[in-house]
Parts: C-alpha cells; sequence; structure tokens
C-alpha cells in the first residue's frame, strides 16, 4: 500500500498523453499554464530530451552567469536554480510558479519536443541551447532513471523498455523526433546545438562555443575553475547538483545515483549483440535523410 506522501505525488503511474507524447499526468494537468507561459528576452532556454546531460549543461551555464563564482551557484539546488518549465508536481510545485517568482535573467529548463514549446520563447526570440547525447546511451540512462525516479511507470525489463524506447512509447516520446525536430529549427532560430559527446571529450572547447553564443567572456582561470566544478566528480558530490536533496519519495538514489556513469559508450556493457544490431537498423531507418549525425563513443 502507498503512503499518504506517495498517493499525494501519485507515484509509478502510466503516463498520460500531450498532443500524442507520452507525458506525466501531473505535467498535462499544468499545462494550460505552461502553454500560455510568457517568456522574457533575455531568458535562456537550456532544452534537451531526458538523460542528455541537462543538469551538466545547467550547471555550467549558472556558473557562467555568475563568473564562476562557486559559492553563489551553491546558493540552491540545480532544479531551482535552473527552474523546469513544464514540471508541475502538486497545486504548490510548478514550474511556471518558479519562473514567474524568478528574477531575470532567467534560466529556465525544458525537455519539450520543440514542437510543444510555448509560442512566447519564440516571440521573445529567446536565445536556446540544445545538448542531444547518442540514443544509446540515453536508452540506458533512461531505463537507470525510470528506475529510481518514481513519477515513472515500472520500466519493465531492459529488454521491454528498449523496445519502448524505440517505438517511443517513454516519457516525452521519440528521441528521434525531438533531436531532429530542434534540429532543423536550428535553421531559423537562435539555437545552439551541442553534444554529450563533444562535451566529454573536449569541454574547454563547448564552453567557449557557449561563451561566444552568449556574447560573453571570461578570464582563462575563470573557465578553468568551471570546467573543475562542473566535472562528474565534482557534481555528484555536490548537493546542489546532484539531487540528493529531492524528496526521497521521488528520488531513491540507494536503486541509482542520478549522477550514475557520467561516460559515452557505457550502452556496451547493457546492449546484446542481437540488441545492438536490431538498434542499429532502427537508428538508420529513422535518421535517414538527416545531417545529424552521433558519436555513439568517444
Ligand atoms: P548516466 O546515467 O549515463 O550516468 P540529465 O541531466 O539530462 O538527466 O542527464 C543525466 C545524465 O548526465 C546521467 O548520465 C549523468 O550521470 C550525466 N551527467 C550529469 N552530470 C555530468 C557531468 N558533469 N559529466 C558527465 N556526465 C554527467
Amino acid at each position: 500500500p502507498l503512503s499518504a506522501m506517495e498517493q499525494e505525488y501519485e507515484i509509478r503511474q502510466e503516463l498520460g498523453s500531450l498532443h500524442g507524447i507520452p507525458l506525466y499526468k501531473s505535467f498535462i494537468e499544468g499545462w494550460p499554464q505552461v502553454k500560455a507561459f510568457q517568456a522574457r528576452p533575455d531568458d535562456l532556454l537550456i532544452s534537451t530530451y531526458p538523460k542528455s546531460g541537462t543538469t551538466w549543461l545547467s550547471e555550467i551555464v549558472d556558473m557562467i552567469y555568475h563568473d564562476g563564482n562557486v559559492e553563489k551557484c551553491r546558493r540552491d539546488a540545480i532544479y531551482n536554480r535552473v527552474p523546469f518549465l513544464e514540471m508541475k508536481v502538486s497545486k504548490e510545485l510548478s514550474g511556471v510558479d518558479q519562473l514567474e517568482n524568478t528574477p531575470s535573467p532567467r534560466l529556465v529548463k525544458t525537455h519539450l519536443p520543440v514542437q510543444l514549446l510555448p509560442t512566447s520563447f519564440w516571440e521573445q526570440d529567446c536565445k536556446i541551447i540544445y545538448m542531444a547525447r547518442n540514443p544509446k546511451d540515453v536508452v540506458i540512462s533512461y531505463y537507470y532513471f525510470y528506475q529510481m525516479a518514481k513519477m515513472h511507470p515500472d520500466p519493465g525489463t531492459k529488454a521491454e523498455f528498449l523496445e519502448n524506447f524505440m517505438a517511443g512509447k517513454v516519457a516525452y516520446g521519440s528521441w528521434y523526433d525531438h533531436v531532429r525536430g530542434w534540429w532543423e529549427k536550428k535553421q531559423e532560430k537562435k539555437i545552439l546545438y551541442l553534444f554529450y559527446e563533444d562535451m566529454k571529450k573536449d569541454p574547454r572547447q563547448e564552453v567557449q562555443k557557449i561563451l561566444q553564443f552568449l556574447g560573453k567572456e571570461l578570464a582563462e582561470g575563470t573557465v578553468e575553475k568551471i570546467l573543475h566544478h562542473t566535472s562528474f566528480q565534482e557534481m555528484k558530490k555536490n548537493p546542489a547538483a546532484n539531487y540528493e536533496t529531492m524528496l526521497p519519495t521521488l528520488m531513491d538514489h540507494n536503486i541509482s545515483p542520478f549522477l550514475r556513469k557520467g561516460i559515452s559508450g557505457d550502452w556496451k556493457n547493457h546492449f546484446t549483440v542481437a540488441q545492438n544490431e536490431r538498434f542499429d537498423q532502427h537508428y538508420q531507418e529513422h535518421m535517414a535523410g538527416s545531417d545529424l549525425h552521433f558519436q555513439m563513443e568517444v
């Protein structure tokens, strides 16, 4: 039986559907406020498919916004420093309310597919940073996240979850549609499109890209400090970045820590040869005709 708290947060519910995208039912209930959200011109949107490095990118950008001041970036948990636009847990807890009470310049996190982004972001011509990660690592990371984060339905076995992921039957829907949709939008809008794998390979270069995109200059030593503070090891032990302050009824880090492995190519420890062949085939079909390419390891 569920405790009162668990019932309140509707633990392990089946997903609902928002314009054809599978999503948490509580988020769908909050959708009218999200749709009507008023972006401000100086908002910076951090957009990702889940498990693609959202928290990493968020910490980097918050550090940039605070000129590498580590103490200022410990002021609050990452999920409060960079509010989650479409998040709605209860009457008291919603991303929109949080954002309305956040002074500018705001950092905003979303996982929405491009076609569902509230129109005010386009009207206000907000800057957007999108980060994508190869789908094999995403699906493994997502599988562990489904287990530890209890707003998700039971993920089933790894094999079952892999099938659901390929079919787009997981929260936020098809990874393919997500990464391709945002990639295509880049033709016409101010979007910096980054890759988790590039960030692993050469974080300094990627931070420089972000600085250039934001029109910001930092001293070499400050960049150095940002790279150190946002390394996997540092973030893993930082309570303001590792989600350990989240309600234990929502996330159980004993099942799997939020900052789990932080590498590229962990899928090799999980996919069978047959699963990998099937996945490659499916990937080829679904990425056909696109000039968007992923590195499956670094
Ligand atoms: P793994 O489960 O593969 O370890 P998101 O923030 O979008 O939910 O993504 C979470 C993934 O990003 C997790 O992947 C997590 O470990 C990884 N991650 C978080 N911070 C990181 C960092 N500083 N360096 C590398 N990976 C990081």
